[in-house]
């Protein structure tokens, strides 16, 4: 059986769920992933684990090595990935707490190592990205999350923002009127490399802020922190029934 990959993020450096067999600590044509990867199982289905900002989450969004991550992923032998992500809630669905499968994406990240196509090649390389996640992932992970019973919310736009910085009140309302109802700073070129290499891409988000703006003052540490312990939670029971779906 072919192992299930998964990229947590914020709040997610380790699965609890996971019986772990061994951890591997590899390196790629484009340098070494963020951590160690982990090795192992959850219910006897197969798991491979990396925490995207590192085992002591210390590698900030823009300096992740999202090349080095889905290479390693891939040659260890994973077919489809799950990307964990933690966002900030645009339109009302959004709403700190709330799990969602977004369907689309808008990258606005600048100055990341994007592409494995752009070397040694023997033609110029365009892959299709219509639709930029794997929809038969898409699908089990919704189903797998009804199955029990946690609510996820079925599609959205993802907006890929720079960081490390959280946005301007003037820049969300952009990615409000370009569609976007999430923000986040992981989820390019991640989503982009995947397809490049032929994995079946997915994402689950948590919403654990409202965007700036959306809310009178600054958006605080201390909330994004409360949304991701209770969502995280919920978030792994959602991966651990994916995994033995
Ligand atoms: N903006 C960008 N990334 C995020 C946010 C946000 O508000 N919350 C969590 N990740």
């Amino acid at each position: 059986m072919q192992a299930l990959g998964i990229i947590g993020g914020s709040g997610l450096t380790r699965l609890a769920a996971l019986d772990v067999d061994r951890q591997e600590v590899v390196t790629t044509p484009y340098g070494d992933p963020s951590a160690p990867l982990t090795f192992g199982h959850v219910d006897g289905s197969p798991i491979v684990f990396l925490p995207r900002h590192g085992s002591a989450h210390t590698v900030p969004p823009h300096r992740v090595n999202y090349r080095a991550n889905l290479w390693a992923l891939k040659e260890a032998g994973v077919g489809q990935v799950i990307g964990v992500a933690a966002v900030g809630g645009i339109t009302a669905a959004l709403a700190p707490g709330v799990l969602c499968v977004p369907d689309q994406i808008i990258d606005y990240t600048w100055g990341r190592d994007h592409t494995l196509f752009e070397k040694d090649l023997s033609s110029v390389t365009h892959i299709d990205f219509t639709d930029p996640y794997c929809e038969a992932l898409r699908h089990d992970i919704l189903v797998a999350a009804d199955g029990i019973g946690v609510p996820v919310k079925d599609g959205g736009t993802y907006a890929a923002t720079q960081g490390p910085r959280l946005e301007t009140r003037a820049e969300i309302e952009r990615l409000e009127r370009d569609g976007c109802d999430m923000v986040g700073m992981t989820g390019m070129p991640e989503a982009a490399l995947a397809r490049e290499l032929g994995l079946c891409y997915a994402c689950l988000a948590l919403s654990v802020n409202w965007a700036a703006g959306k809310t009178d003052g600054p958006i605080t540490m201390a909330e994004i922190e409360h949304f991701l312990d209770s969502g995280m939670a919920q978030a792994r029971k959602v991966l651990a029934a994916v995994a033995c779906r």
